[in-house]
């Protein structure tokens, strides 16, 4: 379970300004939910996702996680806690220079895993991600919702109990968006994995979250099953949220699939490498 206690977070700015981007936010997911948090560009979605995972340091108030308050884990502690917390990301954040394979397996590298032991789990993964032929293929040759794929599977390889997924489908067209939702629900209900979608897309919330909450500005503006807030949003927000997405649905479709991946290594370098670990660039194949 992951309780959300009072949670705000403020950024302070260059001008010695503050900017507040989350207040007093109380969440609890139960485990092996899909819990959506749903809000508009800038309402503090990835903030607060990022401070389950301590990518982002709260402010005030404290996260437990199965009941331990992990608002403070340093060190040894955190190592082991963000090995329990799987994420993806809208961009995918692949390592352009290694195969899919060594993409899979690149947290199992970072724990010393033996050769032996990281390509077999690497190929178990591939295998569950549909992609069990693209082991050797590098991310450029590959669609975007197969990226996504390759991700997923490197989220999942330290078997995690929780993922985080940050508009892991906001980059992919409508049907690649639907595999892809299909997938998380499947890791999901096979794995046990409690899963955190963030999503500006009421539509992908209703496709999988069990339960979601509607962020404004930083605060929470209504929780519950999606369905009941879908059918009957008590927000004005909400309403806004639902009228703009069904103004996307209509020109959803001329989106295409396979959308060249130009983000940077930075997020995914920061979720998978530790302080006790060597950063990404340092390796030398990419050198
Ligand atoms: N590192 C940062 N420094 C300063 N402001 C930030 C930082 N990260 C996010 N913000 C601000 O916090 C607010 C919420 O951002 P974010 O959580 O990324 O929103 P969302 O994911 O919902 O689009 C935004 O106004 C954003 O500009
Ligand atoms: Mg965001």
């Amino acid at each position: 379970m992951i309780q959300i206690e009072h949670l705000s977070k403020s950024y302070t700015l260059k001008a010695n300004s503050t900017h507040h981007a989350l207040h007093d936010v109380n969440l609890t997911i139960a485990d092996g939910e899909v819990y959506g948090i749903i809000g508009a560009s800038g309402a503090g979605k990835s903030t607060l996702v990022r401070c389950v995972n301590l990518l982002e340091r709260p402010t005030e108030g404290r996260i437990l996680i199965d009941g331990n308050d992990i608002t403070h884990y340093r060190g040894k502690k955190l190592l082991e806690l963000r090995s329990r917390i799987g994420m993806i990301f809208q961009h995918f954040s692949l390592f352009e220079q290694r195969t899919v394979l060594r993409n899979v397996t690149f947290p199992l590298e970072l724990r010393k895993d033996t050769k032996a032991h990281r390509e077999e789990r690497g190929h178990e993964l591939l295998e569950l991600v549909g992609l069990g032929n693209k082991a050797d293929s590098y991310p450029s040759q590959l669609s975007g919702g197969q990226k996504q794929r390759v991700a997923i599977a490197r989220a999942l390889a330290l078997a995690p109990t929780i993922m985080l997924c940050d508009e892991a489908t906001s980059a992919l067209d409508t049907r690649t968006t639907a595999s892809i939702l299909e997938l998380l629900k499947d890791i999901n209900e096979k794995l046990g994995v409690t899963m955190l979608v963030i999503t500006h897309s009421l539509a992908v919330a209703d496709k999988v979250c069990d339960k979601i909450a509607v962020i404004d500005e930083g605060r929470i503006v209504e929780s519950g099953a999606t369905r009941q807030v879908l059918t009957n949003p008590a927000s004005p927000i909400t309403r806004e949220l639902l009228r703009y997405d069904l103004l996307g649905a209509a020109d959803a479709s001329s989106d295409a699939d396979g959308i060249s991946d130009g983000a940077g290594q930075s997020a995914v370098g920061e979720e998978l490498v530790t302080a006790d670990a060597p950063a990404p660039g340092n390796e030398q194949e990419r050198a």
